[in-house]
């Protein structure tokens, strides 16, 4: 038995801002973001686009794939939908704080009324959390088949325009892949890490707004209630986790470096990607960096960019394809995929 992915997807905003334009209103430049990150634009939601509309757009993406190459016996997305047995959604902007929960909202959109469904924030790492949970509750019960999931984030709303360290880091976007329980061996999502130190759960967050620290009445929107980061302990602790989860998963797996095909990292900073890279001798070519276009869009990095290598042709059946992230909390997590 494998948990398969028979599909992918992605949305992402049309309204696209570069470095240059950022700098017209903040003081920043083009040459201190690309050298100190690697972005080179993001894009960013409309005020009537919400995260659930950006994660519906991408999970309809993943359908039509999948109907598109004869994966599934379904010939419509309606049809397909109502087969879905769980959506998982991986997200830390929510269309609502704390309930209801945005994957009841994408399954309403979807139509995929026999799905259950449930939202999981780990912050940067909740897909790969996300696409664990789901391959493990498939695996738990042999009436389900298939899953959703979905990375979706739109982290302009949750931006601190005043911090120039943070607000031109982030992008907005979604994406998600389509599972399957099948019958063959050795293929789909091969095994996963996860893991999080919470001693640095006050490196990276949004402080404001929960039962620590609740709104009151009366109160305006302060800093608070935007990202807050620590850019120096974030950097330091990605570096030495990336390069952590990828010899874990390759221990293991009992494989070498050699044998993937491609690493598909959380997209948060080039210098961080190529860093951990390297501690691996992985060339170049094997780490796919695609931050450049889309900033830091979270929870949505890994599954825009296996979206965007699996329509590319990029990525092949067979290939190994290992995943690798981290994020607020601190979280961290890899998958292991055979494609
Ligand atoms: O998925 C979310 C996880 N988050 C991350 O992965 C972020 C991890 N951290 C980082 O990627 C880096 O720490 C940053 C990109 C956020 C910052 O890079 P850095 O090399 O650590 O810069 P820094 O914070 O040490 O700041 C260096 C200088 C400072 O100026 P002074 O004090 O040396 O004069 C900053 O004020 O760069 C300045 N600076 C900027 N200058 C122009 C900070 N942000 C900017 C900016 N434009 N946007």
């Amino acid at each position: 038995m494998a948990i398969e992915i028979i599909g992918t997807g992605r949305a992402v905003p049309n309204r696209r801002v570069t470095n240059d334009e950022l700098a017209e209103k903040i003081d920043t430049s083009d040459e201190w973001i690309r050298s100190h990150t690697g972005i080179g634009a993001r894009h960013y939601a409309d005020e009537n686009t919400a995260t659930s509309d950006l994660g519906a757009a991408a999970g309809l993406e993943a359908l039509k794939w999948a109907i598109q190459k004869g994966a599934v016996a379904e010939k419509t997305t309606e049809e397909l939908a109502l087969t879905l047995d769980l959506i998982v959604l991986g997200s830390t902007t929510q269309d609502y704080y704390g309930c209801p929960a945005t994957a009841c909202i994408i399954q309403n959109k979807l139509g995929a009324v026999n799905a259950a469904v449930m939202d999981l924030a780990v912050g940067c790492s909740s897909f790969i959390y996300s696409l664990e949970t789901a391959a493990a509750l498939l695996n738990a019960n042999s009436q389900r088949k298939r899953a959703l999931v979905i990375g979706a984030d739109i982290l302009s709303r949750v931006t601190n325009w005043e911090d120039r360290s943070t607000c031109v880091l982030f992008g907005d976007g979604a994406g998600a892949v389509l599972l399957e329980k099948t019958e063959t061996e050795g293929r789909g999502i091969l095994r996963s890490t996860l893991g999080a130190d919470g001693s640095g759960w006050e490196y990276l967050g949004i402080y404001k707004g929960g039962s620590r620290n609740p709104w009151k009445k009366g109160e305006t929107i302060d800093e608070g209630s935007t990202v807050f980061m620590n850019g120096q302990a974030v950097y330091n602790f990605a570096v030495g986790i990336l390069t952590e989860t990828i010899a874990k998963l390759l221990k293991d797996e009992g494989i070498t470096a050699e044998d993937i095909s491609m690493i598909v990292p959380h997209q948060a900073n080039a210098r961080i990607i190529l860093a951990a890279g390297k501690r691996h001798k992985m060339p170049k070519e094997k780490l796919y960096i695609n931050i450049e276009e889309y900033a830091n869009t979270s929870s949505a990095s890994i599954p825009i960019a296996l979206d965007e290598l699996n329509r590319s042709g990029a990525i092949k059946k067979g290939d190994l394809i290992m995943t690798v992230g981290f994020g607020s909390g601190l979280t961290y997590g890899g998958n292991l995929i055979r494609w």
